[in-house]
């Protein structure tokens, strides 16, 4: 079976690191806020770079704890695009945010030109998602807020490494939040999320809200202190010792395994641009680096039927919007009607096999199957 993702490989490549850093933290006596966590936190920081970073328990919590600190809340709206996970809006809502959902141009990323007609009073940040691996255009889209006094919070989670105009995302806005679930560009073998900004002040309240909004400080001896009372209203979200280390081993191999992407990327766009099947393409400035390989067919329910009879295994990210799901139809503001992409969008995308140790050979079966079939 090819499947979409896989990371059985890369663990057998990895197995001795990953169990000797695990076995270390196992021994160190510490498992939670340690060194491991700060030692991954100064090297993610530095590779996204910007001046702060904090690990916290995962991408719906990192979103979160940034719109809290921005001090967003009942009564705010916050503007995002409908193409994307659920957690996005999950993290609006939970931040008792009401969503704000503008369209995806043909890069399949937010349309800054279309930010303009949705902001209002109530509006306090936008939320661009640098989706299937590609940086939104942050230019347009900062200048807009800038204008209009917003918050911009880079949602990542698909874009580790990917950069714009030579700066990495997460960098771009004013806070960047990162996901280190199993299947993302980095992953963890677990849960996990990362937050970076350089705003000293976001950062400090950030540190706080991961931890129930008490004060940690770290001391001359290199320790953290803190006592045991919450200044502020915050929640509970780690990145604890085994996943810190764990992902410290994993980042040094991020930027070779985004070249191996890349170079998928390319074998499938040679193979299929003489072709029906829409291509995704790489924006002006913009180095791609290709979470998931998301390709357009009108026949795409037939293609993905086909290709699983020859144990292919495809994946659609997404194939329902988010406005239409049940519980955040309430959510949405009035004019849902103009997501004219994104509803078509829905229906004809769908995802091709793509992770750093997929063998040419099964790409190629891939090629040659999808090939025949449209
Ligand atoms: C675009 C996007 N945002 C946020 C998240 C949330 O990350 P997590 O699953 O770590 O909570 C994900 C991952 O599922 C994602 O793909």
């Amino acid at each position: 079976m090819i499947k979409v993702w896989d990371y059985k490989d890369e663990y057998k490549i990895l197995r001795k690191k990953v169990l000797k850093s695990v076995d270390d933290v196992f021994k160190s006596g510490t498992l939670v806020f340690g060194p491991a966590l700060d030692r991954f936190e100064k090297k993610f920081t530095n590779y996204i770079g910007t001046k702060f970073g904090l690990g916290v328990g995962n991408g719906t919590d990192a979103l979160y704890i940034a719109l809290k600190a921005c001090g967003i809340g009942y009564g705010d709206e916050v503007i995002t695009t409908s193409n994307t996970a659920v957690p996005t809006v999950t993290a609006i809502v939970n931040a008792g945010a009401k969503p704000c959902f503008v369209d995806v141009n043909e890069f399949y990323l937010l349309e800054p030109k279309l930010l303009k007609s949705k902001i209002n009073k109530k509006t306090k940040a936008i939320i661009p998602v640098h989706l299937y691996g590609q940086s939104c255009d942050m230019k347009k889209i900062n200048k807009i807020a800038k204008k209009n006094n917003l918050f911009v919070i880079e949602d990542c989670a698909q874009s580790h490494g990917a950069t714009y105009y030579n700066k990495r995302t997460g960098s771009l806005g004013d806070i960047g939040c990162f996901s280190f679930y199993p299947t993302k560009i980095l992953g963890g073998y677990g849960d996990g999320g990362f937050i970076t900004t350089n705003n000293n002040k976001l950062f400090d309240k950030m540190m706080r809200i991961r931890f129930l909004g008490m004060e940690r400080k770290k001391m001359s001896s290199g320790h953290w202190n803190g006592k045991y009372y919450a200044v502020e209203h915050g929640t509970n979200s780690r990145l604890d010792e085994v996943h810190a280390a764990i992902l410290y081993e994993k980042l040094k191999l991020l930027d070779s395994w985004i070249a191996k992407r890349r170079k998928i990327a390319k074998l499938y766009f040679d193979s299929f641009k003489n072709t029906n099947l829409e291509l995704p393409i790489e924006a002006k400035g913009n180095k791609h680096s290709y979470y998931v390989y998301v390709v357009a067919h009108e026949n795409r329910d037939e293609i993905i039927k086909e290709l699983t009879k020859h144990n292919i295994h495809l994946n659609i990210s997404y194939p329902w919007p988010i406005h239409i799901m049940e519980p955040y139809k309430d959510n949405v503001c009035k004019n849902c009607y103009c997501l004219e992409n994104t509803n078509r969008y829905s229906k004809r995308i769908f995802s091709l096999p793509m992770y750093p140790y997929l063998k040419v050979s099964e790409q190629k079966k891939v090629i040659r199957i999808l090939k025949k079939i449209i």
